[in-house]
């Protein structure tokens, strides 16, 4: 862990999958923190699925829709924030997270992943003739980026209840360790 700053609230970045919004729902619990996605505020923001807004704007307009908000994040306090799997993958909204949370990045192998999601079709960007190809290559190209985090937590073979304990420990810790905001 290498968080020495204020963490009013707590950030799960990560690939699509490795269980942010249902990990962070229970952290918000276990914390008695607010929840916040992403994704849902963008939805709720645009009237439209996310599927939609890339179909109808593409990935670049959905991905400045991201960048605002992630400048809005920053007045939140006491909130859990799940973030869509790609908004972390950029150092202008991993600074600003870190700015004011704990960033814990939830992991998992690209087949771990492909097993939580085949059955899912709300992902545009997993709407490919080798999802799990394309997985293996977004994993790697934002492996960077989400290594960055103060916490990193592999989601294989666990279940939601078992990583959500898991980081509400360590958010304690974190926070009891970082100078009063
Ligand atoms: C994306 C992940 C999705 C959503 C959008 C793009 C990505 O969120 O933001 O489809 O680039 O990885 P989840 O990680 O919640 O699936």
């Amino acid at each position: 862990m290498r968080a020495h700053r204020p963490m009013i609230n707590l950030a799960l970045i990560g690939f699509m999958g490795t269980g942010k919004s249902a990990v962070g729902r229970l952290v918000a619990k276990q914390l008695r923190f607010d929840f916040l996605d992403t994704d849902a505020c963008i939805e709720a923001q645009t009237g439209l699925r996310i599927a939609e807004l890339f179909a109808r704007a593409g990935e670049a307009a959905f991905r400045e829709h991201e960048r605002r908000l992630v400048d809005d994040l920053g007045r939140m306090t006491r909130t859990v924030i799940a973030t869509g799997g790609g908004l972390a993958a950029n150092e202008q909204n991993l600074a600003s997270l870190k700015q004011h949370a704990l960033v814990v990045c939830l992991w998992a192998s690209p087949e771990t992943i492909w097993d939580r999601v085949a059955d899912q079709s709300h992902r545009p960007l997993l709407r490919d003739p080798d999802p799990l190809a394309k997985i293996r290559l977004l994993l790697a190209q934002r492996e960077p980026f989400y290594r960055q985090a103060d916490v990193l937590v592999n989601t294989d073979r666990r279940s939601i209840k078992e990583v959500a304990h898991q980081i509400t420990h360590q958010y304690r810790l974190a926070r009891n360790a970082a100078p009063p905001p």
